[in-house]
């Protein structure tokens, strides 16, 4: 059996991984941000092992689809009269250099330069969104002249 574990680089998620691995025989997957408050060297013993994955990445992180949806519950809040914005999702074939996520890790600006953001995901996006309706005549005129909304990247 293989077990997921979120968050197993701290001091609970190491004691279960390697209870789960010394004593149980399980296999593991997992997924820690390695935050300040990680010690991956908790799990030494365990690193080495065929059984044990490790994936740095954010489990508060967003989906592209989740990104999506966010968009469509915003234009359905603003533009109610144009129905459901969810419908109009399409779901197409990867292409073959596909992007399967945008992160940024600003650990190190925001410890050693003190930076902060001053947007969070859903104010800098009714920001962004705000402006690009507020600004319509700007991209029709580009959706009407070098790219008319074709998707890029595939044959
Ligand atoms: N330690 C306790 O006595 C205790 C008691 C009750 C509840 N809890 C809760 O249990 C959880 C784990 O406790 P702990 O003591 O092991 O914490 P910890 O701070 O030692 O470890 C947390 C781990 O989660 C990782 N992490 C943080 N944000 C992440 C993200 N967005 N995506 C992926 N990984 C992320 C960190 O890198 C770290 O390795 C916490 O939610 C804590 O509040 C702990």
């Amino acid at each position: 059996m293989k077990l997921l574990v979120t968050g197993g680089a701290g001091f609970i998620g190491s004691a279960t991984i390697r209870h789960a691995m010394r004593d149980r025989g399980l296999s593991v997957v997992n997924v820690d941000k390695l935050t300040y408050a990680a010690t991956p060297e908790a799990l030494e013993d365990c690193a080495d092992s065929p059984n044990y994955t490790l994936v740095q990445a954010d489990i508060a992180e967003k989906t592209n689809i989740e990104v999506v949806r966010f968009i469509c519950a915003w234009m359905d809040d603003r533009y109610p009269e144009a129905g459901a914005h969810e419908d109009l999702i399409e779901f197409v074939t990867d292409r073959p250099g596909h992007d399967l996520r945008y992160a940024i890790d600003p650990t190190r600006i925001r410890d050693e330069l003190g930076w902060a953001p001053r947007e969070t995901f859903e104010t800098g996006m009714d920001r962004t969104l705000a402006w690009f309706m507020d600004n319509e005549p700007w991209w029709r005129a580009i959706r009407a002249g070098r790219y008319d909304g074709k998707r890029l990247g595939s044959k």
